[in-house]
């Protein structure tokens, strides 16, 4: 048996990672600013969070969700503190697909209603409801065909208050910056008029926050740049650093019903243990602040190079345009300069590090990429 060929793959084997750095088995030492897909939140074996998942790995590492499980307490007390919806509720899963998933069926279970209103470009996950609410028509299987889901043109405020009037979606679900597109902002007043048409139309708002939350953006939701509150709000990839895991995140206007959700793995001891090693290290190192700080300097010094057509983004969540096939580009980061980076599509690098970047370490990337790109 082998791994089913799902991804094209660079001849890298990672072996062992530090902070913003990843090495190989032969030696190579590479600088992380892809962050395992926007998954490294505090850091590549951070000692504080090795020691946590080992301690609770040498206690119990997995008990069903039919028993009290205190970890899960204290990480919901924690989370509360910082990521500024403390009268919400959470609900433990294990990957951002299934997060949006239990979300969209909270949604449709509260008002009833079976249709979901998405973005063009958008991307919430490859699985049943996610993936029909995912606008990349070669990820939708013949079993996945669904005429429930509209896709309204991002930031087009006149097709959502159309749509909404019917009062027919259970859901509108949007990335709080879109990822997989290419790093597409919403803009501020977009969010607030959408906020207050799904208030006007009983249409749940759904943030997903996967790749832009816990931090990414410089506010530990991209959303708060709009100074709106969600009704669910999704978060995976950085919540554990790498275990997987992921949460929703449920206003009080939501009644828990039981039979209605519910989970085998989620919110289980070590992924707690991990999620907990992660607030902790973000509160203590300041990281949502550094990700704001070493962030703006990047994309200040980034908007300083004429061979990049736009740079987009907030914080440590940033999309460099190209006009020309970025390729050879990206290998040369790779091969060239031991510098991770990410993609989307044809001419759009990502840059997803972990939130522990340093000025230093943006220092030797922008030289590296001068470099390659003179
Ligand atoms: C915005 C967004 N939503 C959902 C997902 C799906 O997450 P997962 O791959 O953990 O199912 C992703 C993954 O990249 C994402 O970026």
């Amino acid at each position: 048996m082998k791994p089913f060929d799902v991804f094209p793959l660079f001849n890298i084997n990672i072996v062992k990672g530090e902070g913003c750095y990843v090495y190989d088995d032969q030696g190579n030492k590479y600088l992380d600013l892809y962050g395992g897909h926007a998954v490294i939140s505090v850091g590549h074996t951070h000692p504080y969070y090795v020691e946590k998942v080992t301690d609770q790995l040498n206690k119990i590492a997995f008990y069903s969700n039919s028993i009290i499980n205190k970890l899960q307490q204290e990480l919901a007390e924690k989370l509360a503190e910082q990521c500024g919806y403390p009268e919400y509720d959470l609900f433990l899963v294990n990957s951002g697909a299934e997060a949006n998933e239990n979300a969209l069926k909270l949604a449709s279970f509260h008002n009833g209603r079976k249709k979901i209103l998405s973005f063009s470009k958008a991307f919430h996950g490859r699985t049943s409801a996610t993936v029909i609410a995912t606008d990349i028509p070669a990820y939708i299987a013949p079993i996945n065909e669904s005429d429930k889901v509209t896709f309204a043109p991002f930031n087009d405020i006149e097709f959502v208050k159309k749509e909404l009037a019917t009062k027919q979606y259970a859901a509108v679900l949007i990335e709080g910056i879109q990822g997989v597109a290419g790093i597409k902002m919403p803009d501020n007043n977009f969010m607030k008029e959408l906020r207050q048409l799904c208030t006007d139309t009983g249409t749940v708002l759904i943030l997903d926050e996967i790749q832009s939350g816990y931090g990414r953006s410089g506010k530990f939701f991209a959303h708060q740049y709009a100074d709106i509150k969600a009704d669910l709000i999704t978060v995976a990839k950085g919540i554990g650093n790498g275990f997987p895991m992921s949460a929703v995140i449920i206003s009080p206007m939501f009644k828990a019903v039981h039979g209605q959700l519910g989970t085998t793995f989620g919110g289980n001891h070590l992924a707690c243990s991990a999620a907990i090693a992660v607030l902790d290290i973000m509160k203590k190192e300041n990281l949502v602040e550094n990700a704001h700080k070493v962030g703006d300097y990047l994309i200040k010094e980034l908007k300083k190079l004429p061979q990049i057509k736009e740079i987009r983004g907030k914080g440590l969540m940033i999309g460099m345009e190209f006009e020309e096939p970025i390729k050879e580009i990206r290998s040369k980061l790779l091969f060239e300069e031991k510098i991770f980076t990410g993609v989307t599509g044809a001419h759009v690098i990502r840059l997803l590090p972990p939130l522990c970047l340093t000025i230093e370490q943006a220092d030797y990337f922008l030289d590296k990429l001068k470099k390659v790109l003179s």
